[in-house]
């Protein structure tokens, strides 16, 4: 995190955090909003049916934190949010990417009868006995973490405000992300080859994964833990990096891994509290420029993808 005296933003400065409504996103919308920037929280939820944290957060009534509905999967939504942008604010200086889901199917009963807890079903690397993947939620999950981070990414790319310390996108990524992951030296060479990565290259890994969920083929090739979760992250630390060689010079395109923190998505269970996850996300946004671009982060540490 910048120190006082490398403090670059002001209230001038405008960050957008997608899945704002609870988690880990509402928390980065609130670090961010104490920093004095002003922050445009979005949610896929109207103001009226947020959470009640978000609700709550809302009540307090900051004048730097302004709400406006933005579900990313929905094409329109993201048009009519940046319609909207343009006219309050004209650009953004910050873009964090938070807006995810996990999709695996869990067998609760498996999970019960075999006396397996939360952590060991969300925490362990190794295990995936009681889950299994559905096309219809491989394809949700796809669907979001990768696709509408990238429509989002690209109707704001146009709004980044050109500066010296130069606009953020900062897209929350996972551990298990890593390239490691992919049981397939191919796919791995393919989406680790930065000189020759691109979304079409991202995308029909994607598809290929997609057909074997479909088929119920072997998932031998993809990652073991979570495979469409694990995938979609991947596909988006791939994105980042495409993305980052195409802005380089206008804008610092990375990924992060928040940690594991304790949300609706892990169960409760993890080792972080959401606000020590948004803390990493947050300290990232706000590096002092000159900021890193085209890397991964595994908390504050920099990683290989
Ligand atoms: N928790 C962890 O340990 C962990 C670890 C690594 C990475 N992450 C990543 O961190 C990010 C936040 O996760 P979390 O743990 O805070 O999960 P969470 O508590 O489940 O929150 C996810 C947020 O994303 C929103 N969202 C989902 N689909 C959306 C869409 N189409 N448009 C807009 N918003 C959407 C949800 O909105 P609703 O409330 O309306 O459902 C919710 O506010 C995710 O990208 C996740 O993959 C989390």
């Amino acid at each position: 995190m910048a120190t006082e005296s490398q403090r670059w933003w002001s209230e001038e400065t405008v960050a957008v955090v997608t899945g704002a409504n609870r988690g880990i996103g509402l928390e980065i919308t609130r670090q961010l909003a104490d920093k004095g920037i002003t922050v445009i929280m979005t949610a896929r939820k109207p103001q009226e049916e947020l959470s009640s944290a978000a609700g709550t957060f809302l009540q307090e009534g900051r004048r730097n934190v302004v709400f406006h509905t933005l579900d990313i999967d929905q094409p329109q939504s993201v048009l009519e949010f940046v319609q909207w942008l343009k006219t309050k604010a004209g650009f953004v200086d910050i873009l964090v990417n938070n807006a995810g889901v996990a999709k695996s199917e869990v067998d609760w009963e498996f999970v019960q009868k075999n006396n397996v807890d939360s952590a060991t079903i969300i925490g362990d690397i190794r295990w995936m006995d009681g889950i299994s993947e559905k096309y219809e939620s491989a394809k949700e999950c796809i669907g979001t973490n990768y696709y509408g981070t990238k429509r989002v990414t690209e109707a704001l790319v146009p709004l980044l405000r050109p500066s010296s310390y130069q606009p953020r996108i900062v897209n929350i990524s996972s551990l298990l992300g890593l390239l490691s992951f992919l049981r397939d030296e191919e796919v791995r060479k393919e989406l680790g080859d930065v000189e020759t990565l691109s979304e079409e290259k991202i995308e029909r890994v994607l598809e290929a994964f997609l057909e074997d969920v479909k088929r119920e083929r072997k998932l031998s090739r993809w990652p073991h833990k979570f495979p469409s979760y694990a995938l979609s992250k991947v596909a988006l630390n791939a994105y980042t990096r495409v993305l980052a060689r195409r802005l380089e010079g206008k804008a610092c395109v990375n990924s992060v891994h928040p940690g594991y923190v304790k949300t609706d998505m892990t169960l409760g269970t993890g080792d972080l509290s959401p606000s020590q996850g948004a803390h990493h996300v947050v300290s990232l946004a706000l590096s002092p420029p000159p900021s890193p671009s085209a890397h991964n982060f595994l908390q504050h540490h920099q990683s290989s993808f």
